[in-house]
């Protein structure tokens, strides 16, 4: 309770509030984006997500009211009310944001817990009160997206979750309060308006989404700051937008960590890695990446190798390079203690590692036995943690698998009184154990970025707000469930609505056996998810595109294939994002928030704007609805032409999985590869789907930083339709090379797509000119293909 406003006071973009008990302060980042903050810990912000505060200079207005103070931006208004309740306008004056004015009061749960506990139920109790509390006023339509990998559906209304990040190996379920990460944002979409909520606080914290109580919604934690930050915005891209200029973006990574990647707990030895790698290549099945787990290791020691099993590894891996993969390389924080060992010993010599309270280092075990964990809170362990990657990438490793960084450990959770010098602001685990898998991601990119000079290729399984700057994520041991699969799409739709764009989840499931029809399920969403990898966990069956049957073999053969033809495309999605904040897999939501409908769809999802995926997610099942949003869509497969705003079936045997693209779209494709640079690109080819609209691709040397400094080429598109009633459609396609900073392409191929709809039959062209010159085409069953030079000019495709 902060109690009456005694005073307040403006300097530069911040009001400050003298508050009978306590401190307060308002600060204008933008016209749309407002900190309210709280010194209770530090004086001022202390965050480890938003690493670089631009605060935008604009004017704003304070006036002192009788109520309250009032503070205007151009966007804006903030209203402070005593007990520094804190109020949000929008410029029409309708609220968007209002504290709730009275205490909790969570709905009362009747009868004996321990009679349920004794049967062995998991028995959910109210949350306490915290230390800081901020709560909201709920209104009736109000839904929320964010949050993370949280379980559970894409609108979190209606559920508690909590931030500590958490390594449970048991099925994930929907009752799960948390995960792996703390990703401390969401946001709120009703009728009157859109709006998002940081709150930048590393302790464990609480978020209630109106489930205790359906008048209001909160956010707590039990230390720091008050810190949170109200993003405003004209629509979730917006907030998005906002959100990611804060905490960062996920950069451009390497072309080939968007390939299919392999990986099992674990390949070893060597002779088993070739293998994998042979299969791959005789079965005619694309794959850029193998992974090792921690059996690479000699006893699990970090930054070693296995002597017997990788008896010469820089050798094992230089063939396989040849070969077009990758080695991808686990790396746990857990450093074993073990005398002489080198990590161990450079750690403790110089005071890199956690200690108890009094100062000793401090022990748990995990995979290595007893084991220390480097405080990746100080600058100094993180940049001693960098160098070591040099240790794996002169063995020829081409990217780092984070793992076990929550941190995880085998002895009974790390105590809240585990010591860290977070840089010099020494504190306890209780601060630093959400951000641990953080900063751990965040030496790990820097020190790869520092000596291979390339994108840095980093997998993490702990995140925090901001992670995406340095890593991609997965979701996780997942099992090998139907329930899984289904669960996968809101988790990974709701990291992307987090900022996570570059994310993914073990296709086929981690633990438990995977069967052939789930597997050929999963790989149809893998295909469009981010990151790409098959994981299983070890002494479970394996789980290789060829370990079940032909037919397994074949389907994930033809997604794998499809996904190396859409690589351009989802590089391109990559490129964009890193300005735009937007992720790779969207839910429906993000496009078409007007339209109610698509609001709790969780088992659709938009790969980037253009491709709508609705995959299969039940055993046995080979139909399905589909909801198309407005618009008008082509049926991936059949080329068939639907509109949008309604919802249709779809037959889906086994080797189908329905997606549907946008009237207008130009998708980029290349030719299929075995793996990322098998084959020189030089032609691009464009598929077509008539209608209007503009595309911008955008091409690279796809691995270095280069482009940062306009190494790189843009190419634009345009579509055009004129279709006069007397005269037949005329299609036009401007191309345009809009920067060209690095080599480009010779040809596009153009596959210009003929369309039908249930009334008529499939459009056939009459000529094709570019550049008004004619150009021949080959006429197939449902396109038309031609070749142009890769120059500027203008395509016109003439229908009869
Ligand atoms: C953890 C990881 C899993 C990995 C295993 C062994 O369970 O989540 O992906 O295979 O550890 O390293």
């Amino acid at each position: 309770m902060f109690g009456k406003i005694l005073s307040h006071s403006i300097e530069k973009n911040k009001v400050f509030f003298q508050f009978e008990e306590g401190q307060g302060r308002v600060e204008i980042i933008t016209p749309w984006i407002i900190n309210i903050f709280s010194p209770l810990k530090y004086d001022d912000h202390y965050s480890r997500a938003i690493e670089d505060l631009k605060i935008e200079s604009c004017s704003f207005k304070v006036k002192a009211k009788e109520c309250c103070i009032e503070i205007k931006t151009e966007a804006l208004t903030v209203k402070v009310y005593e007990d520094f309740k804190v109020d949000f306008y929008d410029k029409q004056g309708r609220v968007l944001c209002e504290d709730f004015r009275e205490e909790r009061d969570p709905f009362i749960r009747r009868g004996n817990v321990s009679i349920a506990e004794e049967e062995g139920h998991n028995v959910e109790t109210n949350n306490e009160k915290h230390k800081i509390e901020v709560i909201k006023k709920l209104f009736g339509d109000e839904k929320f997206y964010g949050l993370g990998d949280k379980t559970g559906h894409l609108n979190k209304r209606g559920y508690n979750y909590e931030m500590w990040n958490t390594d449970d190996p048991s099925p994930h379920v929907e009752s799960y309060k948390a995960l792996y990460k703390t990703i401390p944002f969401f946001i709120t979409l009703r009728d009157e308006g859109v709006f998002g909520i940081f709150f930048d606080n590393t302790f464990k914290s609480y978020f209630d989404m109106g489930k205790e109580n359906s008048a209001y919604y909160y956010f707590g934690a039990d230390g720091g700051n008050l810190d949170y930050y109200f993003i405003g915005g004209k629509g979730i891209q917006d907030i998005l937008m906002g959100y990611t200029n804060l905490t960062g973006k996920t950069p451009l990574p390497q072309i080939w960590s968007l390939g299919y990647q392999q990986s099992r707990w674990a390949y070893a030895p060597e002779s088993r890695v070739r293998e994998i790698a042979k299969n791959f290549r005789e079965k005619d099945v694309p794959c850029d990446v193998i992974h090792l787990d921690i059996e690479y290791m000699d006893n699990f020691k970090v930054f070693t190798w296995h002597k017997e099993r990788f008896p010469e590894e820089k050798k094992t891996l230089k063939d396989l390079k040849e070969q077009g993969f990758k080695i991808v390389t686990i790396i746990d924080p857990g450093v074993k203690k073990e005398k002489d060992y080198d990590i161990y010993e450079t750690g403790l010599k110089n005071g890199y590692f956690a200690t108890d309270k009094d100062g000793i280092t401090y022990v748990n075990r995990v995979w290595p036995g007893d084991s220390v964990f480097p405080d990746f809170s100080q600058e100094e362990t993180r940049n001693w943690w960098s160098e070591n990657q040099k240790i794996m990438l002169d063995s020829g490793v081409a990217g780092i698998w984070n793992d076990m960084n929550e941190p995880a450990s085998f002895n009974g959770a790390l105590p809240d009184d585990v010591q860290f010098e977070n840089e010099g602001r020494n504190t306890d685990h209780t601060e630093i154990h959400n951000v641990y898998g953080h900063l751990m991601s965040k030496a790990t990119f820097e020190g790869i970025k520092k000596y291979s000079g390339k994108r840095p290729f980093v997998i993490t399984r702990a995140a925090y707000a901001g992670t995406q700057k340095y890593s991609t994520v997965w979701t996780g041991d997942n099992q090998s469930f139907w329930e899984h699969l289904r669960m996968s799409i809101p988790m990974l739709l709701n990291l992307g609505i987090s900022g996570i764009s570059f994310c993914g989840t073990d296709v086929g499931g981690f633990s438990f056996d995977c069967t052939g029809e789930l597997l050929s399920r999963w790989v149809q969403v893998g295909c469009f998810t981010p990151l790409f990898r098959n994981h299983s966990c070890i002494h479970t069956r394996d789980q290789e595109p060829w370990a079940f049957d032909e037919e397994t073999l074949n389907i994930n053969r033809k997604y794998i294939k499809l996904r190396y033809k859409l690589l351009p495309y989802l590089y391109d999605l990559m490129w964009k994002g890193e300005s735009t904040g937007l992720p790779v897999m969207r839910p429906l939501v993000l496009h078409y928030e007007q339209d109610d409908r698509v609001h709790e769809i969780n088992d659709e999802f938009l790969f980037g704007e253009n491709i709508l995926v609705a995959p299969i997610l039940e055993q046995g099942k080979t139909y399905r609805a589909v909801y198309l949003p407005e618009g008008t869509w082509m049926d991936y497969w059949t080329k068939e032409v639907i509109e949008g705003a309604q919802l249709i079936a779809k037959e889906a045997p086994l080797d189908v999985c329905p997606i549907y693209v946008k009237a207008g779209s130009i998708i980029p494709n290349y030719p299929v590869q075995s793996y990322v640079g098998e084959k020189e690109i030089k032609e691009l080819t464009l598929d077509i789907y008539p209608g209007e609209g503009n595309y911008v691709h955008y091409m690279d040397d796809g691995e270095s930083f280069n482009y940062r400094e306009g190494e790189y080429t843009l190419y634009e598109f345009s579509m055009e339709v004129k279709d006069e009633a007397t005269e037949a459609t005329e299609v036009a396609i401007d191309i345009r090379k809009t920067h060209e900073g690095f080599k480009g392409y010779e040809s596009f191929k153009v596959l210009y797509n003929k369309t039908s709809n249930k009334t008529s039959n499939m459009t056939s062209v009459k000529e094709v000119y570019f550049k008004d010159k004619k150009v021949e085409f080959k006429e197939n069953n449902n396109h038309i293909e031609f070749i142009v030079p890769a120059e500027e000019g203008r395509i016109i495709i003439k229908e009869k």
